[in-house]
């Protein structure tokens, strides 16, 4: 006879899915500007466990999540910061961008850069002022939460999807609680310096980051919007 385990439990959403989730999605936005307001106790861990009722093939889970408090953050904080300033360069633990970017898509990530400098008044050419955002990266943008995001090394790439899932549900999730989040790509930039300032192991590949708060609603950054595709570019049907 075979076991049956026992469900996890899920906070139940106070508002039926079907109606909460389009609005969600419609209202959603990367968060970088954030309050010090804290975390309820435990929420983390309740998003976390919703976010894992994300699919992934054959069901394997792909992927860490690591908060970082105290001494910890500070020493990640501090090292990133570091090597952002001396221009060093690592190679990352899996290739993001296409390499060249293709003209097209340069310019898709050119305007999403500039509705982000534009917001905060930073000029094309003001070096200093973007320089100093981008740093706010390795800061995790001041959030209350800071989440690493890691996966085993031996993963497939259909394994990054799967836990891109699980990503995009844990940052659902905390917008239905009016938690803000924003991703962080840009940690993955210096996996090594992230394991060594850790004491991580090797196998433990560095995908991301992720900033999690109260949105600050005097925060400029957190005003832009980005724009879509329109579906007809990327939707097609075939007979
Ligand atoms: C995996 C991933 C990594 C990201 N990395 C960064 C990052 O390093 N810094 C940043 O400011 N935004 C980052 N973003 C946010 C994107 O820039 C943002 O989602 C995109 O411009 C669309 O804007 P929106 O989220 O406000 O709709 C990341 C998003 C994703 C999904």
């Amino acid at each position: 006879m075979h076991s049956v385990l026992p469900l996890e439990p899920v906070t139940a959403p106070a508002i039926p899915a079907h109606l909460a989730l389009p609005a969600l999605l419609a209202q959603r936005s990367a968060t970088r500007g954030f309050t010090d307001q804290r975390l309820p106790d435990g929420c983390l861990e309740d998003l976390l466990v919703q976010a894992r009722r994300a699919p992934s093939g054959a069901n394997l889970q792909p992927g860490e999540f690591i908060s970082l408090e105290g001494d910890a953050r500070a020493r990640l904080s501090s090292a990133l910061v570091g090597a952002f300033r001396s221009g060093a360069r690592e190679a990352e633990d899996y290739s993001y961008f296409p390499v060249p970017m293709p003209h097209s898509l340069r310019r898709r990530q050119v305007a999403a850069a500039q509705a982000l400098y534009g917001a905060l008044g930073a000029e094309r050419d003001d070096r200093a002022a973007r320089d100093a955002q981008f740093e706010r990266n390795f800061r995790f943008f001041d959030a209350p939460t800071a989440l690493l995001v890691l996966i085993d090394a031996r993963m497939g790439s259909g394994c990054y999807m799967d836990l891109g899932m699980c990503l995009f549900a844990l940052m659902m999730a905390a917008d239905a609680q009016g938690i803000g989040t924003c991703p962080i790509g840009a940690i993955a930039s210096y996996p090594g310096l992230v394991r060594a300032t850790l004491a991580l192991r090797d196998d433990q590949s560095v995908v991301c980051g992720l900033a999690l708060g109260y949105a600050d609603p005097l925060a400029p950054e957190n005003a832009v919007r980005t724009a879509r595709r329109p579906l007809e570019d990327y939707f097609s049907v075939m007979r």
